[in-house]
């Protein structure tokens, strides 16, 4: 055998008895870069080529097929992150339940919590009937073994990939090498068998996925399932998504029947606030590159005496609440210092952009000056100690988002461009420039 082309036979002198196989060419830039060979040729084509569009199944949720890019795909691999106690397990079982009474087939499976508790729930949703294969296991051999025979089912929920246990590797569940070899067995047999697989996945304290990082790269979908318990609303959003935008959010309400579509957010958020209070403001927050509104709440107090005015912040950093303050007196004339200020960020949110110092700055006015800022606006922008108002990251984004959740109005920067959120845009180069505007001088 001959890496390279010869004439002669080396071992036996004849000329024209080698023969070339195809498997182990050796090109001549392979030979003299001493290259690997002994693969076999690929057929390369182009991106013009014939594309067969993956099948969509819809959820039966609208909402939930929103957030999806059009349902789940199947052979897909989803994962669903979301705080404890959020609606993760409620969502996915009435997803199930859906797509079963829609005579699909639909596994199951719950780590967590035993058949009966899953069985409960699923009767207080009023979907104790639906046909759902259903399990209470932790070993990924047994699943997969099991869901192996016969027909693979369409979707297959596993509840949660921190429970599950692959016996092909050492370590308790929920360490990161038992997370990645569980998810990695489950996603070879969505891939294999068609089906649709959905793992719900524990979240730090700080928000993120539990486990390997690299159980983000490994699905095709992540999606999170936010909210505050308190509250009533839930938002389901897309992080990542292999078949379609991650822009779209699904937005449901808890009620005691289980996760209810909202399909007009704004109704929902918008009720929660009335017209005509003073001291609130909303604000297009980014966390990361996820929008979030949220409320900022300012209330100030005039003190009779010359006592000390306590400032109190929560949810936002004292220090930059004490600079809004600052530039609102010196640039702006409106004196804070006999008066108790107290800033709150509703639903217990914190807010660490920078974004928000033009919001502030409106709770804080409106609260002095008992004029409500419009309910219907958003407000966002920087705040230079020279009282410019600067530009800040991502302006079309948040003003995407409040224009999705029914906002009309935005109170921005001047150097945010008009955009396509249909908002109605009024620009300030200045704080004292907003300040006579919200004064409505
Ligand atoms: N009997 C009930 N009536 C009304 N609502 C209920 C009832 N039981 C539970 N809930 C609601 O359902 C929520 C729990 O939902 P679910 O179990 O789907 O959350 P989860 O995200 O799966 O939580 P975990 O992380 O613990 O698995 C509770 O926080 C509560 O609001
Ligand atoms: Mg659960």
């Amino acid at each position: 055998m001959s890496h390279r082309w010869a004439g002669q036979c080396a071992d036996c002198s004849e000329w024209n008895t080698l023969v070339e196989e195809a498997g182990a060419t050796v090109t001549p830039f392979q030979a003299k870069h001493n290259l690997q060979s002994g693969g076999r040729t690929m057929q390369l084509v182009g991106l013009d080529a014939e594309i067969s569009l993956p099948e969509r199944m819809p959820s039966g949720i609208a909402e939930f097929d929103r957030a999806l890019g059009g349902g789940f795909v199947e052979g897909s691999a989803t994962l669903i992150g979301g705080d404890p106690g959020i609606g993760k397990s409620t969502l996915l079982l009435q997803a199930a339940a859906k797509m079963a009474l829609a005579g699909l087939p639909v596994a199951y499976v719950s780590g967590e919590e035993a058949a009966d508790q899953v069985r409960l729930r699923a009767r207080r949703l009023g979907l104790g009937h639906a046909p759902v294969m259903l399990a209470a296991a932790t070993s990924t051999r047994d699943i997969l073994t099991t869901l192996g025979k016969g027909t693979p089912p369409a979707l297959l929920v596993i509840d949660s990939i921190q429970t599950m246990h692959s016996d092909l590797i050492e370590g308790a569940p929920g360490t990161v090498s038992q997370v990645r070899a569980s998810a990695q067995e489950l996603i070879r047999f969505a891939k294999e068998r068609g089906t649709a697989v959905v793992l719900v996945g524990h979240v730090t304290k700080d928000g993120s996925i539990a486990g390997p990082r690299v159980l983000e790269h490994m699905v095709d979908t992540v999606l999170s399932f936010e909210g505050e318990r308190s509250h009533q609303y839930r938002i389901l959003r897309a992080i990542k998504n292999r078949f379609g935008g991650t822009d779209e959010i699904g937005v449901f309400a808890m009620v005691t029947e289980g996760l209810a579509e909202v399909s007009n957010p704004s109704a929902l958020f918008l009720t929660q606030r009335e017209e005509g209070v003073t001291g609130t403001t909303v604000f297009p927050a980014l966390e990361g590159t996820r929008p979030v509104l949220v409320e900022i709440q300012a209330l100030v107090v005039r003190l009779a005496s010359g006592a000390t005015p306590r400032r109190a912040v929560v949810g936002w950093d004292s220090g930059r609440l004490a600079m809004v303050l600052a530039v609102l007196e010196a640039r702006c004339g409106l004196s804070f210092s006999s008066s108790e200020v107290y800033l709150n960020i509703a639903g217990g949110y914190r807010v660490q952009d920078p974004a928000a110092d033009l919001a502030v700055a409106a709770a804080l006015v409106s609260a002095l000056s008992e004029r409500p800022v419009a309910a219907d606006a958003v407000v966002f922008g920087e705040l230079a100690l020279s009282g410019e108002i600067r530009p800040v990251a991502h302006g079309a984004l948040r003003l995407k988002e409040a224009g999705k959740l029914g906002f009309e109005r935005a109170l921005v920067p001047a150097a945010v461009a008009d955009d396509k959120s249909g908002l109605t845009l009024t620009g300030f180069k200045t704080l004292g420039g907003f300040v006579e505007h919200m004064l409505g001088r």
